[in-house]
């Protein structure tokens, strides 16, 4: 090797080793300061006391504001995997934990989030594309998981939560120097603790890394989903690969167009619940 380029490769482990220590800092600071706890978006957060208020509370549409909110999703889903609860198979889609625990439990879980954010003395700024994105994300990976073996629960639910390491950080006003290194790990390591299952969990630690073989087919749905997603011009910082590589790491042999007509009716059906607050 000839020394520019001996200096050129050096210069490549240095900055590697600089981002691992950059990741490494990160990591280590939020374990310090972070607690589970994930700030529920204003509007749901509203639309939830409106529903609360009415003498009966309509099971379905309870479940379509908590098919809206991350944090009020990763509460049901921490619900329906809680070793305590007793069940024997951990559940990785929202639909299949509202049917486990019944209207009455997932009514006071979603009323307990709620109770949390009126009483917080220190609010958090919810980042501002994050809840869009993973209305768009969840509604996206449904989308594309009618076209794999993936269930659309699941998928549904992968999309809303994906992102939720960043959620965290930002519900305990924690800055990350490094959010795309970090914000995958940091969720994976929650949802851990929640005994969310497997698959769940190393989807949301590689949903932005590169496509190979090691990548499951969950972790190829979010790293896919991210590129339609930023064709709708929901990504906010997050990078993502272009639609056609996502068409290719999906096997898709549709038009693009269809694809994204899809997505954008799932989103509307998904978000009608919102109407009256957006
Ligand atoms: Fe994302
Ligand atoms: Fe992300």
């Amino acid at each position: 090797m000839y020394v520019p380029e001996v200096f050129a490769t050096l210069r490549d482990i240095a900055a590697t080793c600089r981002t691992v220590h950059s990741v490494k800092r990160d990591l280590k600071g939020a374990k310090k300061v972070l607690r589970d706890r994930l700030a529920v978006h204003p509007k749901s957060s509203d639309m939830v006391l409106e529903l609360l208020q009415k003498p009966t509370t309509g099971r379905g549409d309870m479940l379509a504001l908590v098919q809206t909110d991350p944090a009020l999703a990763a509460a049901v889903m921490r619900a329906a995997n809680s070793v305590h609860l007793g069940y024997a198979r951990q559940i990785g889609g929202i639909r299949q934990a509202n049917v486990m625990l019944g209207e009455t439990l997932v009514s006071g879980l979603v009323a307990g989030r709620v109770a949390d954010r009126i009483f917080d003395k220190k609010p958090m700024d919810y980042p501002e594309w994050l809840w869009p994105h993973s209305i768009v994300m969840a509604s996206t990976c449904a989308v594309l998981a009618r076209r794999t073996a993936i269930r659309p629960d699941e998928a549904y639910t992968l999309g809303l939560l994906h992102d939720v390491g960043w959620l965290m950080a930002a519900s305990n006003h924690h800055e990350l120097s490094d959010h795309d290194r970090s914000h995958g790990r940091l969720g994976a390591e929650m949802l851990t603790r929640w005994n969310f299952p497997e698959m769940f969990v190393q989807a949301v630690h590689h949903h932005h890394a590169t496509v190979d073989a090691s990548v499951s087919p969950q972790a190829r749905l979010l790293i896919a989903a991210h590129a339609f997603a930023a064709e709708l011009g929901a990504n906010g910082p997050e990078a993502s690969v272009s639609v056609i590589e996502a068409m290719h790491i999906m096997h898709l042999d549709v038009r693009a167009s269809t694809i994204l007509n899809e997505i954008e009716s799932e989103i509307v059906t998904q978000t009608s619940i919102l109407e009256p607050a957006l």
